[in-house]
């Protein structure tokens, strides 16, 4: 597919080097032409380079990396109308938490800002360097990548677009609950300070198997 990058940061860099590695047209938007078209052909395997603009005209799937709406870094914001917007972004590490802003999600601030596009949460619980493994090795790791939008075909492309790249994606529902991935990126974040343990990821990992020990399990809550 034609996958374009708002920015061309550290996010923008290693999730379009993996989709370029895989095969995908991977486009580099910038508020540097230039600057874009570097960092392309540092990525190689066909990447390109151009203004954000002309990016979200040419290609048929977008990710934003830039921690803003669209309609503050693109002059018109009609190219992104029918097309997946897949929102990685989180808020600024380390703040302060202020509950009222939880539910706020910047994927939902992002839709409500292109109301044409279909957005999509995804890819903002990995930091970049889960990204120096090849697919392979993240696909036999197990690592989920988990999404949250409302169009159920989006969610299929971008399902698709994270199993090429080695995760393994893992519905969570509608684009409402983007803000628990957001709160889960300062949960993975704070223990990434504590630990210096850049490769954690949120994957659910099941407890290993036994009979119930102190009896099944009774009527109650979860
Ligand atoms: N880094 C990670 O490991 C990681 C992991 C998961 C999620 N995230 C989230 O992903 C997002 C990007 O993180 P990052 O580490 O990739 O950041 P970054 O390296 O700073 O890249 C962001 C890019 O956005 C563009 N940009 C910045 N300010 C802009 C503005 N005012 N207007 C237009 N474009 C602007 C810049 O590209 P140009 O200079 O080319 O225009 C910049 O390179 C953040 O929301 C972050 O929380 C990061």
């Amino acid at each position: 597919m034609k996958v374009g990058f708002f920015g061309t940061g550290n996010m923008a860099r290693a999730v379009g080097g993996a989709l370029a590695v895989a095969g995908h047209e991977v486009w580099f938007g910038s508020r540097d032409e230039g600057k874009a078209r570097g960092v392309a052909a540092e990525i190689g395997h066909g990447a390109q380079g151009d203004g954000n603009d002309p990016v979200a005209q040419a290609c048929e799937v977008l990710v934003s990396s830039i921690r803003d709406v669209p309609s503050a870094y693109l002059r018109a914001t009609d190219g992104l109308d029918g097309k997946v917007l897949i929102d990685l972004n989180n808020r600024d590490f380390p703040r302060e938490y202020h509950g009222d802003e939880f539910l706020q999600s910047l994927a939902s601030a992002a839709q409500r800002d292109v109301p044409g596009a279909k957005v999509v949460k995804a890819l903002n619980n990995q930091a970049m360097e889960v990204f120096n493994a090849d697919a392979e090795a993240l696909r036999s790791a197990g690592i989920q990548g988990f999404i949250a939008g409302d169009d159920a075909d989006a969610k299929d492309v971008v399902a698709a677009l994270l199993r090429d790249i080695g995760l393994t994606p893992v519905d969570f529902g509608a684009l409402s609950n983007a803000w628990l991935l957001e709160v889960q990126a300062d949960i993975l974040r704070t223990y990434l300070f504590a630990t210096g343990n850049l490769l954690a990821t949120p994957a659910l990992i099941d407890a290993p198997q036994a009979a119930p020990r102190f009896g099944e399990r009774r009527k109650g809550t979860y």
